[in-house]
């Protein structure tokens, strides 16, 4: 009852600030600071009970209501997909709801989901470039995914929150890259990304007064960003990035956010929750192994053909997606000022204000699917939004690869390793840390081979 009324009030007063601000102005000096105390006011609820904080809004208030810094929060699916849609778009240097204040913490390079115009369709020219597709490179795919389980089987456990990341940077690398990261490298990596949460704290925070947290993360990013000049792939991507007018210094950073940030951060979690769906359901599991022991012999490494094969494989991670998606939220800036419906109440917006979409509540939408919380593969996941959805200017570029990633360690998991037992499988929905469970642990964990 108590936080449904801070969460409530709150609300009232990001009502009252959306008619003060249209006086004062949205992008004054005193309209920022206004903003930004409504930030982490509403952030600080969020990083406790992020689920709560969603539901308690969409169901007192309405679909659209106001959340962090005046941001409009979209929380249906037909919103959020129309959102998704909207081209050109226009973005603020945001992580979906985290807004990133500290562009130290990213060697002042923006996010690509920060860029707009040729500067973004510049980088996804080179995203899309070093991006191998799966089936096209499953041999080599297959090659790392069982280095990464050969050494999870040395040390006799798979930790999903800790191995996860790890393996998921160093896979990523060799494929963007063909460089192999050290395990210092791996461990300097995993702390990076860690620490994101860094970045949202205004820059002269995290940059001086956190600099003993901060400054080893900036190095390890400044070092591995000389090593990709070394790359045998390097040439290629500058030679892209040129003809987009992208120097060295932007395609080397976007790429190394590409890698951490999209990359390991979105996958790791996502495979984490398949992997727990499959320790929780049995019957699920033994069709999957089905599926797995029909299409691969357990011999060489998979095929592409594998993984186009593995049809029920690809429908539990689209589920998994739906219900855990690893991204929660997309974010865009209005181009224009003008009046939202918010509950029973008008309210004014500014040009500029951000427009989130909501991606958790948008896949559970029961006016979109039945039985919204129940995991059930015979769903139509022709528009999943999970991936940003499909066939606009700022989809995942790292959609098929992810799912290719995540079908190989399940090939290897259940065919070629075991374990005795595993611990507690849960889902964290009050944390504002990925939807994964990260303590759970594979016990016993052993190559078959
Ligand atoms: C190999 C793994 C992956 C890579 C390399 C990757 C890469 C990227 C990149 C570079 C972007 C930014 C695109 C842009 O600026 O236009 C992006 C956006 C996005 N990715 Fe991925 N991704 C991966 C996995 C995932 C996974 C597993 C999910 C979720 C299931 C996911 C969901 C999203 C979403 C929702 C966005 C849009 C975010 C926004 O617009 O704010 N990605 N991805």
């Amino acid at each position: 009852m108590e936080l449904k009324n801070k969460v409530l009030k709150a609300h009232r007063r990001q009502i009252r600030f959306s008619r003060i601000l249209a006086k004062v102005g949205y992008n004054t000096a005193i309209g920022k600071l206004l903003r930004l105390g409504l930030y982490y006011m509403d952030g600080l609820t969020m990083l406790r009970a992020w689920r709560d904080f969603l539901y308690i809004r969409k169901d007192n208030i309405g679909d659209k209501f106001f959340a962090v810094d005046q941001a409009i929060m979209h929380s249906s699916h037909a919103q959020v997909r129309e959102l998704m849609q909207v081209e050109p778009q226009v973005r603020g240097n945001d992580l979906g709801i985290i807004r990133i204040l500290a562009p130290s913490y990213m060697l002042n390079n923006p996010l690509s989901l920060g860029m707009n115009g040729n500067e973004h369709t510049g980088i996804r020219a080179v995203f899309l470039q070093a991006l191998p597709n799966p089936t096209e490179q499953a041999e080599f795919l297959g090659q790392l995914v069982n280095k990464s389980l050969s050494k999870a089987a040395i040390q006799g456990q798979l930790h999903i929150g800790n191995d996860l990341p790890r393996m998921m940077v160093a896979i990523l690398h060799e494929l963007v890259f063909q460089i192999s990261l050290s395990e210092e490298e791996i461990t300097a990596s995993a702390a990076y990304i860690k620490g994101l949460a860094l970045a949202s704290l205004p820059n002269f925070i995290s940059k001086y007064l956190l600099s003993f947290k901060t400054s080893p993360n900036i190095r390890h990013r400044q070092r591995l960003i000389e090593r990709y000049k070394q790359s045998p792939r390097w040439s290629l991507y500058l030679a892209t990035g040129a003809q987009y007018q992208l120097n060295a210094h932007q395609i080397a950073n976007s790429l190394f956010d590409m890698i951490h940030i999209a990359g390991t951060a979105g996958t790791s979690a996502l495979l984490g929750s398949v992997i727990g769906v499959l320790c929780l359901d049995n019957a699920l599991r033994n069709d999957v192994i089905s599926e797995v022991n029909a299409v691969w012999d357990g011999k060489d490494t998979p095929s592409g053909y594998a993984l186009a094969q593995s049809t029920l494989l690809n429908k539990v991670i689209l589920e998994t997606a739906r219900l855990y998606p690893p991204v929660r939220f997309v974010s865009q800036l209005s181009t224009e000022r003008g009046e939202v419906e918010i509950g029973t109440q008008r309210c004014p917006f500014q040009r500029g204000t951000r427009l989130l979409g909501s991606i958790f509540t948008a896949n559970r939408d029961a006016n979109r699917y039945k039985n919204p919380d129940n995991f059930d593969l015979t769903r139509d996941f022709s528009d999943i939004l999970s991936w940003n959805g499909e066939g606009h200017e700022r989809v995942c570029p790292g959609r098929a690869l992810s799912i290719g990633l995540i079908q190989m360690f399940c090939l290897y998991l259940f065919k070629n390793y075991q374990w005795n037992s595993f611990t507690e499988v849960k889902w964290d929905f009050e944390k504002v840390t990925a939807v994964t469970p990260n303590n759970l642990v594979l016990q016993g964990f052993a190559s078959k081979r």
